[in-house]
């Protein structure tokens, strides 16, 4: 990497880690670049993973034969950003020379800037009709199978769609609402119009709120931890939920595998003034008893597909089957840390079934004393109730609210109550 990188070269060895790779955005570092330039860089290539489908069919016409990836990639972010307003010069400029900087380029260059001047010229006609787009495969197949077709194409068009900026306040959210001119969800969370710069927000350095979907926001609620109560948040990094949970005056113990993220724990908290016992380590390793645990555990993270496009070419039906795995065990283990009357809330930010609905039946099913407690939620509907007594979330839902992301949770308790200690 050049201290010189331009945000549109960074962006490109983004699409390049992720489609090329199979690599997330979060595991590439920006570091050459100054703040304004990572985020542009950032944003174009969100962008064009979020429209990848509406540039293959802008180009399509063009091209004779599919070119090499690095060349199509590049290709595909000009198409995003000419169809997007870009200023056609610099776009297909850069374009051209970005293709040709590798030796193996140099005999695309003709094409690339040939083909894109088509597209600056009569683009944005066809990106203007194209078709919605469509999710993998591996993707698309189980939730076609699990929500129906009319609910999976809601979803796709969802994902297509810059999300809102959703906030949870520390204290009074009716007063973050008023005082940041943003909605009042029913369900408590503050949400803003897409694009506001955070750390520029009136109240973020004092610590008045964190970023949080509103879909995300709901499980911690959904616990009601109590101040004093000892809880434990068993996958808790970057800790938005910790957050919450501290919020509320209980004595959190927060736990993480990855040393990394539990440091962006520890600033968050330092950030909004909490507190909590912070352990890295590996929640199946994890002893002791507690009043309440928050059990957020790692998954397929398909929920949140509006905030990370790339999640789909990264990802695959294999490694939710391990993840699958992964959570049935660590939810066991999680259930012999409840003291007597302990709660538990298990929830994915997966759109799959599998990893939530189908994980707590199967809970039942080994665990005879196993309950689902079915208690309301400020602001919930009663149509977000799932068979088993969950709530599930999607992004189609509030359509007129600006969507949400898709969670699933259900608060469990042990029918005997005591525990043997
Ligand atoms: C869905 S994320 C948690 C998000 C977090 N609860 C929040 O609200 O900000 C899942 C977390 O599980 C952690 N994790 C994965 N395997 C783990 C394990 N065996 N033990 C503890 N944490 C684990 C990951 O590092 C990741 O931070």
């Amino acid at each position: 990497m050049s201290a010189k990188e331009t945000p549109r070269a960074a962006a490109l060895r983004l699409l390049e880690a992720v489609l090329g790779e199979g690599r997330m955005l979060s595991e590439e570092t920006l570091d050459g670049l100054s703040p304004g330039d990572r985020a542009r860089a950032q944003r174009l290539a969100v962008d064009t993973l979020r429209h990848l489908d509406k540039a293959d069919y802008v180009l399509e016409p063009y091209l004779k034969k599919a070119p090499p990836l690095r060349a199509m990639n590049v290709l595909r972010l000009a198409t995003v950003e000419l169809c997007s307003g870009g200023e056609a010069h610099g776009v297909v400029n850069d374009a051209v020379n970005l293709v040709g900087a590798s030796k193996r380029g140099q005999v695309l260059k003709g094409m690339v800037n040939a083909v894109l001047r088509r597209v600056a010229g009569e683009g944005q006609e066809r990106w203007d009709t194209a078709p919605g787009a469509r999710l993998p495969a591996w993707l698309r197949q189980p939730l076609l199978a699990s929500w129906g077709t009319p609910a999976v194409r809601a979803m796709e068009a969802r994902f297509e769609e810059v999300p809102s900026l959703d906030l949870t306040a520390k204290g009074d959210a009716a007063a973050l609402a008023q005082a940041l001119a943003g909605d009042l969800l029913p369900t408590g969370t503050v949400r803003l119009a897409a694009g506001a710069q955070v750390s520029a927000l009136a109240g973020f350095a004092e610590g008045a709120f964190w970023v949080q979907d509103a879909a995300a926001a709901l499980p911690a609620r959904l616990l009601a931890a109590q101040p004093g109560e000892r809880v434990l948040d068993l996958c808790a990094a970057p800790g938005g939920k910790t957050m919450q949970l501290a919020a509320s005056g209980a004595q959190v113990v927060a736990l993480d595998l990855s040393q990394r993220r539990m440091t962006r724990l520890r600033d968050n908290l330092a950030r909004v003034g909490l507190t909590a016992e912070l352990v890295v380590g590996d929640a199946l390793d994890h002893q002791g008893r507690y009043d309440a645990i928050l059990l957020d555990a790692p998954c397929s993270a398909t929920g949140t597909l509006r905030r990370h496009p790339d999640l789909p070419y990264v990802r695959d039906a294999a490694a939710v089957t391990e993840l699958v795995e992964l959570q049935a065990r660590m939810l066991d283990h999680a259930l012999g840390l409840l003291g007597p009357g302990g709660r538990l809330v298990y929830c994915t930010c997966s759109l799959l079934p599998q990893e939530g609905e189908a994980q707590v039946q199967a809970a039942l099913a080994r665990h005879a004393d196993l309950r689902v407690e079915a208690v309301e939620l400020a602001g919930v509907p009663e149509a977000w109730r799932t068979e088993e007594g969950g709530i599930r979330t999607r992004p189609d839902y509030w359509p007129d609210q600006g969507g949400m992301d898709g969670f699933y949770m259900a608060r469990l308790t042990r029918a005997g109550g005591a525990l043997p200690l």
